[in-house]
């Protein structure tokens, strides 16, 4: 579901098959080493931008790149870890001194973890590293880039969220906080930034057949958008710049939540009894 500006309306009338907003930009997408990020920098780099892609796998992303400057487009990495306050704040200078302003900002990179509340009680390390990856390192790069955006009067900045912050999922509790943070801070921002033309779009995905979800087998056989759909989608909200953009399901929960509550809470406690933990996340796996 998107909301589109007035203005994207026209551009579409008007110059159907045009070129597109991203030609010639600068867009920085975060994750780009695998999954939605990696499609989302093809695609962006596909429109004519110029893509920085940024991860911790160097060879994944030096494969990415790879294969955009050999097919013409552009493409520089930067292998950072976004948990990392030092690294990133690095890498902020670095990009603004070699690129300047960041025209487009993709927050992708992430982290999932799911599992239940009761394999949780000595588990607080969880709750701290999805809102080091989800949280922090989305905003502390943001407020680096921020800056330039507002002071060239233009810039846009896509967040990559779940369903999940609407339908408050049992077993996500970690991870739908995280990014429940990301998707509040970012609206606040948005209104102060809005008067410099810097806009932000939260995107709340549903399930999309990356290696993310690979591990959870009770995502096995459930509908999933493959990682180019999901990118088509995030240069669609580049290009148009809605201030969210849901899926139908996310919507119908949180409105059945806000008018009855308890009985969303009576539907999910029965969800939730009806699907077990990962083998990872009940601790077979040493890095879950
Ligand atoms: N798949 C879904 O169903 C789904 C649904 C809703 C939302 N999402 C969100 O979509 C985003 C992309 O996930 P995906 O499904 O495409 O999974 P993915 O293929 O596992 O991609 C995750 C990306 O995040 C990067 N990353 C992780 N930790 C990082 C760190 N500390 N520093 C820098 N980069 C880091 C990874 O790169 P490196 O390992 O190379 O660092 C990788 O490129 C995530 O924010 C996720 O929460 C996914």
């Amino acid at each position: 579901m998107l909301l589109q500006t007035p203005r994207a309306r026209l551009r579409r009338l008007l110059r159907p098959g045009g070129p597109s907003p991203l030609d010639g930009r600068t867009v920085l997408v975060t994750g780009a080493s695998s999954g939605i990020g990696e499609a989302t920098a093809r695609e962006v780099a596909r429109c004519g931008a110029s893509v920085l892609l940024v991860a911790r796998r160097a060879e994944e992303l030096a494969r990415v790149a790879g294969d955009i400057t050999s097919t013409g487009g552009r493409a520089t990495t930067y292998v950072c870890d976004l948990t990392d306050s030092d690294a990133l704040d690095a890498l902020v200078e670095q990009v603004l001194a070699e690129h300047g302003a960041v025209d487009y900002l993709v927050n992708n990179a992430g982290r999932s973890i799911r599992r239940s509340l009761d394999l949780s009680y000595d588990r607080f390390h969880d709750v701290e590293r999805t809102m080091a990856i989800n949280y922090f390192g989305p905003v502390r790069l943001t407020l680096g880039l921020l800056p330039a955006m507002r002071a060239q009067r233009f810039g846009h900045v896509v967040n990559i969220l779940s369903w999940g912050v609407q339908l408050k999922a049992p077993k996500f509790s970690a991870y739908l906080a995280s990014k429940t943070a990301l998707d509040t801070w970012s609206r606040i921002a948005a209104r102060e930034a809005y008067g410099d033309n810097v806009t932000f779009t939260n995107m709340r995905f549903g399930l999309v057949r990356t290696a993310m979800v690979a591990p959870t087998e009770a995502y096995d056989g459930l509908p999933a958008m493959s990682a180019e759909e999901a990118a088509a989608r995030v240069v669609r909200a580049l290009e148009d710049r809605p201030v969210v953009w849901n899926i139908p399901i996310g919507v119908a929960g949180e409105l059945v939540g806000f008018v009855a509550p308890r009985l969303m809470d009576a539907v999910m406690w029965r969800l939730d009894q009806r699907t077990n933990n990962s083998a990872a996340a009940s601790g077979q796996d040493a890095a879950s």
